[in-house]
Parts: C-alpha cells; sequence; structure tokens
C-alpha cells in the first residue's frame, strides 16, 4: 500500500528544489488548521489472529494507512506518525489520529475501514438506594463466593484507591481469568484485591495531564470513585455526609472486583479514549462494564464510540450498562439507545433532603438541597439580589436578581443571607465572594433533586420565592435562617426531570430507555481529597458525597447485572438484560407529570432478586443483531467487518417486521400520521425457570387497541427449550406525539414474564 520513497540519488537532482518545496508543503501540513483527532473504526479483528496479534502488527497496519494518505517520505511519514494517538487491536480493530477532512475521505475509501468519525468531548453524567429496591444487604451477601469471581469494569474518571469501598480485607485471590493489569505512578501506588485493576486513557495531548488532574487512574473529580462504588463498593456500616444521610453504605455487589479505566479529565472525555478503554476492558475479561458518560448529539450505531465498543463487548458475552442522559424532560433526548446495550434511566427514591428555610415572621419554608452547615446566630439579615446590585462595577439589579457573578455589593450582601434567581454562574459561589452567610435560590424546573453547594443554601420554587420577597418588602429589618438537611419521606419511585427520555431517534421500533434505577440523591463514596461541591472555596472533605443523575442510576444496574451473572455465568448479555427487564418493578405512569411514561422508565425499576429468577428469557444472538443491522441499512462490506465471518445481509430475506424482528424484551409500534395501527410482533422466549411448565399470556391493551397473541399459552417440557408466539397489534390512526401505553405479561405460578407494549405516532417528516 505504501508507496516506497525516491532514491536519494534520483532526489539529489533536485534536491534544492525538492526540498524548499517540501519544507513549505511540511510547514503546510503542520499547521493546516482542521486537522482534529478522528476515530478510524475497523471492525473486528481477525478471528485467526485474536490470540496472536500484538500491538506492534496492528500499529504498523494502522501507520501503512496514514502513510498512503499522508505520503510515506519524510517529513511526510514522520507528519504520519506523529499524528497517529492511538491503535486498538485487542478486541476490535482501527486507531485514532489527527486527520483533516481531505484525509478522512480517503481513509474511508480504504479496504477495511468501517467508518471514521471526528472523537468528540464528552461528559460523565452527573446508600439506601439499594434497600428501597427491595434488595437487601442479607441478599446481596448470599453468594459472596459466587461474588467474589466478578469483575466489574467502569470506565469513567478515575477512582480514590484509599476508599474504604475499595479495601481488599476479607477478599481471597484474585479471579485467574483477570488479564488486566494496574498503571502505576507515584500518585497511584497499587491495585489490591478488591480493586483488580486500574489504567488511564489519554491520547491528546500526548499523555498530558489537564492542570489540577491526577496523570494517573486517581480520580479528583470524584464521578468515578462515586459510582464504582455504588455498583460494587464494600459495605460500610454507619456512613454519614456531616450526619445527614446516616446509615451504611455499600454497592449492589459489595463481593465483586473492580477495575477502573480513567478516561475522563478535568477537561472531558475523548471517543479516543473511551475506545481504547473499550479494548483493553474486553481483552481483561471484566463480566460488566459501566459507563456513565453520554452526549446529546445523535448518533449512528458505527459512529458512536459507547455503541461500537459495547457492541465488541456483547460479542464476547458482556453487557454494557449506559446512563440515558440527563438532557431531560423533552423527548427523544436520549444518549446510548444501541439495542445490545442496556440503557438507564434516573428515578427517585422515598427520601427527600429538605432544607429549611425560616423566615423572622415566623413562616416555614421546604427548601431541597444537601446542607451540611448549621448557622451559629439565631437569625440572619435577609436580602433580595435584586436589590444589593453592584452599580459601581457596571452591574444591574436584574444581575444582580440573578446573582451573577460579581454583580452583588459587597457592602449590603456581607453577613446576610440572600435571596437569588438560578444562574449558570452558581448563585452559591457569587454570594459566598461578595461575603453572604448563606443563599435561596428560586428555581422550578429541577426541584426532584438536591445540590451539594458551597454555602448555606436551599432551593425553593419561584412561587415560594415570591412569599419571601414579599416578606422582605414589608418590613424594615427581615431576618432569615437556613436549617441544616434532614431526610424526609417522599413519593417514588418517579423519573427525575433530567432524565433523558425516549423515542429511540435512530430504530423508531425498539424502546429506549430500557429500565430505571435510583438516581437521584445518591449517597456513595468521595474521593477525600475533593471537597463537597468541587469548589476550591469549599473546605469540607469527606468519604462520601449525594449526587444525582443517570451517572448514578446506571452503576446500580450494572451492580443488578453483576449480581444476575453472580447466578448465571453462562447467560447472554441479552438473556441479562431481558431478566432486568421483565422483572422490573411496574412504574406508576400517573406519578410522573410529564406523561412520558415507558419513555422515561423503559420497562420499570430495576428489581435484582426477582431478575436471578426470571422464569423465561428473550434471547439474543450476535447473528439477530447482524440481521438488524442489514435491515437498519448496514451493507454486507461494513458489516463482515464487524462481525468478521461470512455473514451477508443478501442472504437475510427481507422482513415484513422490520425492527421488530429483533427479539427484544418490550415492544414499540411506530406510527406516522393518518396511519392505522397494524403490527405483527414475532418473539421467542427460552425458559430459564421450571423444566415442566406451562405459561399463559394475560394482556393489558391500550384503550381502542387490539392486542392478540398467538398462541397464548406456551407449554414447555425442558430447560432452556424455545417457543415462540406472535403478538397482533391493531387499531385506528392517533395524534401526534400521542404515546398509548400497554403489556404482555406470561405468568406461571410465581413467575411474571412482563413485557411493556408502547405505541407512538411520530411525524417522520418532523424527524
Ligand atoms: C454512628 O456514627 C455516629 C457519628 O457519625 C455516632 O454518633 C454513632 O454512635 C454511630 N452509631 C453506631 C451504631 O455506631
Ligand atoms: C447538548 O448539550 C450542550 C451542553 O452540554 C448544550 O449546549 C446543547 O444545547 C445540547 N443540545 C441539545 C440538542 O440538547
Ligand atoms: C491528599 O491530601 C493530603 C493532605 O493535604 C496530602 O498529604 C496528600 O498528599 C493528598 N493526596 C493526594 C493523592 O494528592
Ligand atoms: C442465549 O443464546 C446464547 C447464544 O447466542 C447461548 O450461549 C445462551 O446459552 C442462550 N441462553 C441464555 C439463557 O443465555
Ligand atoms: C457500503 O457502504 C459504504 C458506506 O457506508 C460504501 O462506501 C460502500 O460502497 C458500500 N458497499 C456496498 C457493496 O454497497
Ligand atoms: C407468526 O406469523 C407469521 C406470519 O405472519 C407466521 O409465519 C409464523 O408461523 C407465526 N408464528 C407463530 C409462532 O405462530
Amino acid at each position: 500500500m505504501a508507496v516506497p520513497c525516491i532514491s536519494y540519488f534520483l532526489l539529489s537532482v533536485f534536491f534544492i528544489v525538492i526540498m524548499l518545496h517540501a519544507q513549505m508543503l511540511f510547514t503546510a501540513v503542520s499547521a493546516e488548521q482542521d486537522t482534529k483527532l478522528h476515530v478510524v473504526y475497523m471492525g473486528s479483528t481477525d478471528p485467526a489472529q485474536e490470540n496472536g496479534e500484538s500491538y506492534a502488527a496492528a500499529a504498523a497496519l494502522h501507520l501503512e494507512m496514514l502513510h498512503s494518505v499522508h505520503g510515506s517520505c519524510n517529513p511526510f511519514r514522520e507528519a504520519a506518525e506523529e499524528s497517529l494517538k492511538n491503535s486498538y487491536w485487542k478486541s476490535f480493530g482501527g486507531f485514532a489520529a489527527m486527520l483533516s477532512s481531505a484525509h478522512v475521505e480517503q481513509l474511508l475509501n480504504m479496504d477495511g475501514v468501517v467508518s471514521v468519525f471526528e472523537s468528540k468531548k464528552l461528559q460523565p453524567l452527573t446508600t439506601r438506594s439499594w434497600d428501597f429496591i427491595g434488595f437487601p444487604a442479607s441478599a446481596q451477601r448470599n453468594n459472596l463466593d459466587y461474588q467474589s469471581d466478578i469483575i466489574i469494569g467502569v470506565i469513567d474518571t478515575g477512582i480514590w484507591p484509599e476508599s474504604e469501598s475499595f479495601s481488599d480485607a476479607g477478599f481471597g485471590s484474585i479471579p485467574s481469568k483477570w488479564r488486566g493489569g494496574c498503571q502505576t505512578t507515584p500518585d497511584f501506588p497499587a491495585c489490591n484485591k478488591k480493586l483488580v485493576g486500574a489504567k488511564f486513557f489519554r491520547s491528546v495531548p500526548d499523555n498530558q495531564k489537564p492542570v489540577g488532574d491526577f496523570l494517573s487512574p486517581r480520580d479528583v473529580q470524584g464521578h468515578g470513585t462515586h459510582t464504582s462504588s455504588t455498583a460494587a463498593g464494600n459495605h460500610i456500616y454507619n456512613a454519614s455526609l456531616y450526619g445527614i444521610a446516616q446509615g451504611d453504605a455499600r454497592g449492589g455487589i459489595p463481593g465483586a472486583r473492580i477495575a477502573m479505566y480513567k478516561v475522563c479529565w478535568i477537561d472531558g472525555c475523548t471517543d479516543a479514549d473511551m475506545l481504547a478503554a473499550f479494548d483493553d476492558a474486553i481483552h481483561d475479561n471484566v463480566d460488566v462494564i459501566s459507563i456513565s458518560i453520554g452526549t446529546n448529539i445523535t448518533l449512528n450505531y458505527f459512529e458512536d464510540s459507547i455503541a461500537i465498543g459495547a457492541f465488541h463487548a456483547m460479542k464476547r458475552g458482556i453487557l454494557v450498562s449506559n446512563s440515558a442522559g440527563n438532557s431531560g424532560p423533552d423527548r427523544a433526548t436520549i444518549s446510548n439507545y444501541s439495542p445490545w446495550s442496556l440503557t438507564v434511566a434516573a428515578s427517585t427514591i422515598d427520601r427527600k433532603m429538605t432544607s429549611e428555610l425560616i423566615l423572622g415572621n415566623g413562616m416555614f419554608i421546604e427548601g431541597i438541597a444537601v446542607n451540611t452547615y448549621t448557622m451559629e446566630q439565631l437569625w440572619y439579615p435577609l436580602v433580595y439580589g435584586g436589590d444589593v446590585a453592584n452599580v459601581n462595577g457596571g452591574f444591574t439589579s436584574k444581575d444582580s436578581s440573578n446573582c451573577k457573578l460579581n454583580s452583588l455589593d459587597h457592602t449590603k450582601v456581607k453577613g446576610k443571607i440572600v435571596l437569588c434567581n438560578f444562574d449558570v454562574d452558581r448563585p452559591d459561589y457569587s454570594v459566598f465572594i461578595a461575603g453572604g452567610v448563606g443563599v435561596i435560590i428560586m428555581l422550578d424546573n429541577s426541584n426532584d433533586i438536591a445540590y451539594v453547594f458551597l454555602n448555606p443554601t436551599t432551593v425553593i420554587s419561584t412561587k415560594q420565592g415570591q412569599v419571601v420577597l414579599s416578606y422582605i418588602n414589608s418590613i424594615s429589618s427581615p431576618m432569615a435562617k437556613i436549617q441544616k438537611t434532614t431526610t424526609t419521606k417522599a413519593r417514588a419511585p418517579i423519573v427525575a426531570s433530567f432524565s433523558s427520555r425516549g423515542y429511540n431517534p435512530i430504530t423508531f421500533d425498539i424502546l429506549k430507555p430500557d429500565i430505571t434505577a435510583p438516581g437521584v440523591d445518591i449517597f456513595a463514596s468521595w474521593p477525600k481529597n475533593s471537597s463537597l461541591s468541587e469548589y476550591l472555596e469549599d473546605t469540607r472533605f469527606g468519604d462520601f458525597n449525594i449526587l444525582s443523575g443517570t451517572s448514578m442510576s446506571c452503576p446500580h444496574a450494572t451492580g443488578a447485572i453483576g449480581f444476575v451473572k453472580s447466578y448465571h455465568q453462562n447467560w447472554s448479555p441479552a438473556a441479562i438484560k431481558s431478566a432486568l427487564m421483565t422483572t422490573a418493578f411496574v412504574m406508576d405512569p400517573t406519578l410522573d407529570e410529564t406523561g412520558d411514561a415507558e419513555f422515561g422508565y423503559g420497562a420499570g425499576q430495576i428489581n435484582p432478586m426477582k431478575a436471578i429468577n426470571p422464569g423465561l428469557v428473550y434471547n439474543t444472538s450476535v447473528g439477530d443483531y447482524v440481521k438488524f443491522l442489514c435491515r437498519e441499512g448496514y451493507n454486507d462490506t461494513n458489516l463482515r467487518l464487524v462481525t468478521r465471518d461470512s455473514s451477508s445481509c443478501d442472504l437475510i430475506e427481507p422482513s415484513i417486521y422490520g425492527a421488530r424482528e429483533l427479539n427484544y424484551p418490550s415492544i414499540m409500534v411506530v406510527v406516522v400520521p393518518g396511519q392505522h395501527i397494524q403490527a405483527i410482533v414475532p418473539r421467542t422466549v427460552t425458559n430459564v425457570g421450571v423444566a415442566k411448565s406451562t405459561y399463559k399470556a394475560t394482556i393489558s391493551a391500550p384503550s381502542g387497541i387490539s392486542v392478540t397473541v398467538d398462541p397464548n399459552i406456551l407449554s414447555f417440557s425442558s430447560l432452556n427449550q424455545q417457543l415462540s408466539y406472535n403478538v397482533t397489534i391493531e387499531g385506528g390512526s392517533i395524534p401526534t406525539n400521542k404515546l398509548l401505553s400497554g403489556s404482555l405479561s406470561w405468568s406461571y405460578e410465581n413467575y411474571i414474564v412482563r413485557s411493556p407494549i408502547s405505541i407512538y405516532c411520530i411525524d417522520k417528516g418532523l424527524v
């Protein structure tokens, strides 16, 4: 492929001319403005070489490809070498390189390339939670021997290895299947028998850390420590955050091992590094991968690093647990919707963090916040931000009503509590630097989450804010006090306002999210050296912190996957996902004001105790996903690279079912405006319950819609036996954006195998 260099002899004739020319080009190349980090994805590695292939061979191939686009003579040869940032070779093929748009075009036309896409920057998607979902500590300990064979791979911001959650006291030797390693540095001296592996990935700029981070697997942001301890942290008795949320802290599967792959830095996480982490984690033999990272951009499956990583993980029997995203409550905001991964929404637990506001007139107002402070004085003077503008600094009363940075007059704020509207600059910080002692924030759209602030702060609604404002205006010296947080009982589970909603933006006929798990006010471990509010000015440090996000719900699902896998080592990723979905706690759609039903919570809230014994599972093979991809329009050239076998879309018969043919544990039917509902959905269940068992179908049909199941009785005579049925759904047309909800449950004795049925009308012309 590479063009040989012209010999020096020939070259010398035109030495000066060529050197000058080359010099100019070289300058042009290195200064080229449009080279950006790209991922060149090349599908599966050749199975024949799976164990023999080396990094050297892969990197040589990748360099050869780069030489052929850059040129193979110096200085282009060097430019090509410098442009290569990462080679993937252990679990799938591809590389990351700095490329111009012209290079991208050339590479796309080369043999072996499935896709080329820019390496985007993504963000991590910012306990009692386990008890709440009916998963007691005793159950988690029942099968400790099996649990200790489970290795949970976490792709995140790193980990704080000294946390008690990751102590290896009482752990036996590391499972022999573990093939990974521990990347030690002076600030990350060692892994242990609990934290069996830890690595960091930083391709751009080449292995240089951003200011304030550690160039090691150590976590400075706290996110990865929090998610890892949620999934598999040790059981810690009598933990609390400055006395708040007192109780035990524990991960979903405390007996399991953890491997951390640090890809997120203070300045974000890149596709190039995430793929490198997947490449290693799959090869290292982890049992489940947890990745609480996402983007709100809609991407095709093979241009999405997380979907690519999850696909190759699935091929090797590893289920990937993904965050659904924090872009709710708008429709179709979901991220990480590949059918081979588990997409996890976030819902509330039955514990609310209230921080009460008391006004000088004796009135109590219930605010929401994680406020660890006890204010010493009986009362503090209270002002409205809009009345104390830093006029000399050029700020208006509108600015100061939002408590924008520097907009408050120090002399009028010092020692006082300030009432503010919410601002992206964060009012707690503005008030702090202006010398204020406390903050009341008025905020309407996310008052289901309690945040940790820099100073005594509580969050109230704008309606409650009006009450405070009229009190301020009614008296010459208004006073107030903000109380330390106490926990109260709340109605739950409800899908969190921030949790991204379906529909699936790429494959309409597959319901996403798959499931929901606790993701609001989650108590878990924290790096000892990172302040609670993450401000440098914050002097509170501790071993735990309270966070919200689909980042927090994803590791709950990860723990549940590990738990199911500890009972069923040989179950496929699809079978484990099916077990979790069909046994999920059925949510009450009327509790969620948005009316999003399954678009908010998928099959319902995760229920690990039930999932270990689901009765029946909807299994799916790699071949089924390949068929699915053919029908999604991927062609043979690309699919053969992805699968590395002779699978051909030509041999697959056209399907009347479309994407609904995929044997998914939920049922989704999409129509366009005016179209009558008319769908047949084929499904096959595998018996993993009782050998001789007879399951009966129960349908809950949306009103006005006919749903029938044929056959409606399934009689099994042996374990692992498979039986098929068809669901026929018929009805008139429905209005655009209308979502109808129903369900199909197969039941036998105590087993209930439930699939949600969702029917939705999308104006595809507008999508
Ligand atoms: C739990 O910890 C608190 C202090 O954080 C202490 O006062 C209390 O006695 C402890 N309870 C138990 C049962 O150890
Ligand atoms: C995606 O997120 C970014 C910031 O995280 C935001 O600026 C942008 O508006 C979002 N886009 C959509 C379509 O929600
Ligand atoms: C954490 O903070 C302590 C005290 O400031 C310091 O001695 C220690 O080196 C810090 N650890 C790391 C890993 O930065
Ligand atoms: C599901 O299918 C896979 C093959 O695709 C098979 O290995 C597995 O045994 C099947 N059953 C379960 C319960 O995973
Ligand atoms: C397959 O798709 C790729 C682009 O997605 C295209 O370059 C290629 O020509 C296609 N191959 C066939 C056989 O259609
Ligand atoms: C489902 O319906 C298709 C035709 O629509 C039929 O070929 C198939 O046999 C049916 N499957 C079952 C299990 O009845």
